[in-house]
């Protein structure tokens, strides 16, 4: 019998995904008694897969993902969306089964990426405990594409808005309690919210999260250059500041929302930081109101890693009071919550869709830092 083919892309050296990606066929997987192994129909990109392989073993060994000796080859990519190809023994069927359309998350950083046709992964439990491959059912209204789109920036954002930014993202039952109640009042009240970055992957569907959660009843202020001005207004920023004309902290310092509840921070640096109290809501009663959550850090570069890592490489960021450099976490109740997310309006914003042969350059695309919303490689095409 001819061995079927699992067609992927890996890197062997450090550097850029645009030089390094090198096509490879490999043997499709079996799975082990508690993995489905996923055909993979499309696959998002990250710029954490550049942070990745432009990293050096000393940092990847900070992280403690990389062991005293190097990995390589490696796959990149941790998005996926596909379906079920083979199921293991001990997998309950009445969840996964072969065939079923599923999307998610693989967050293995080693080096078992979503950038191959067949990817094996031991899915998270059904409830709420984190793990490193999440996995959901796709919902129909949602083509592959989209569907890889979604789970790493909408992750990150669940993470930094409800579990660091302490705003509730409302059940479904408590918000069709809230439609009942009639409209919220005009937009002189609520939690206002600042998100840095308003026009990438993640900042785009920030805005929209912002304008699901009532209690910040759309003060919500993004930044982005002016050629996307009009496109994060579209998404619902109240107020647009234009990092290419204007001081981005004394824009955010005379908004009519400062200060804010929370300012998301999807750009990096440290301009922010010595005007947090003037910025960030000092509420006495409610001591969790008024976070900086940065996603990036205070670096700025685009191929070095973000999230907590820059604390120990940066320490000016360590110990500060209501700054939070994060890292995303992920879980199959909260990927649940994309469902509601999806069902309330949210868009998947989708910057440009390359073929699996073109992989290098969705890579270039990606690391360009000019896409507005997400980079799809489309392995049907
Ligand atoms: N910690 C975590 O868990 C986590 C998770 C996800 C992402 N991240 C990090 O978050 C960062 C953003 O990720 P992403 O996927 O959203 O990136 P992305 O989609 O590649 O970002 C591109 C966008 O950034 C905008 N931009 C570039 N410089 C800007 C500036 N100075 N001010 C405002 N906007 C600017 C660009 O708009 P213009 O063309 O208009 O400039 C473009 O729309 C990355 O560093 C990523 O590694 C961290």
């Amino acid at each position: 019998m001819r061995m079927q083919i699992n067609k992927a892309f890996q890197f062997t050296h450090q550097g850029p995904l645009s030089t390094t990606l090198e096509p490879v066929d490999r043997p499709v997987p079996e799975p082990e008694a508690e993995q489905i192994v996923v055909k993979i129909l499309a696959a998002a990109l990250n710029p954490v897969d550049v942070q990745l392989s432009s990293s050096s073993d000393a940092i990847l060994g900070m992280m403690q993902v990389q062991p005293a000796s190097p990995t390589y080859p490696k796959i990149p990519g941790m998005d996926f969306s596909g379906t079920i190809h083979a199921v293991g023994t001990s997998i309950d069927r009445a969840r996964f089964n072969v065939g079923d359309e599923v999307f998610g998350l693989a967050m293995d950083i080693t080096g078992k990426g979503t950038l191959q046709e067949y990817l094996a992964m031991t899915p998270s439990p059904a409830d709420g405990t984190q793990g490193s491959h999440v996995v959901i059912k796709k919902p129909e209204g949602l083509t592959h594409v989209q569907a890889a789109a979604m789970p790493l920036v909408y992750s990150t954002i669940y993470t930094g808005f409800v579990h660091h930014g302490h705003l509730t993202y409302p059940s479904e039952a408590t918000q069709n309690e809230q439609q009942q109640q009639g409209p919220a009042a005009g937009k002189e009240k609520g939690k206002s919210v600042l998100v840095l970055g308003g026009s990438g992957g993640t900042g785009s569907m920030a805005i929209q999260f912002a304008t699901q959660i009532p209690e910040v009843n759309g003060r919500i202020v993004a930044s982005c250059s002016a050629k996307n001005a009009s496109f994060v207004e579209s998404l619902g920023a109240a107020e647009v500041i234009d990092y290419t004309s204007q001081n981005v902290v004394e824009a955010a310092l005379n908004s009519p929302y400062a200060p804010f509840d929370l300012i998301y921070d999807c750009v990096g640096g440290a301009d922010f930081i010595p005007h947090l109290d003037e910025l960030l809501v000092n509420d006495p009663e409610d001591p969790r109101r008024g976070m900086y959550v940065t996603i990036v850090g205070d670096k700025t570069g685009r191929d070095s890693m973000g999230g907590p890592i820059t604390n120990d490489l940066n320490p000016v960021q360590k110990d500060r009071k209501r700054y939070v450099c994060m890292m995303l976490e992920a879980s199959t109740t909260q990927f649940e919550t994309m469902y509601t997310f999806l069902e309330r309006g949210g868009q998947v914003l989708i910057d440009s869709t390359f073929g699996f042969n073109d992989a290098a350059k969705a890579y270039a695309r990606l690391e360009s830092a000019r896409a507005v919303g997400k980079v799809v490689v489309d392995f049907t095409k």
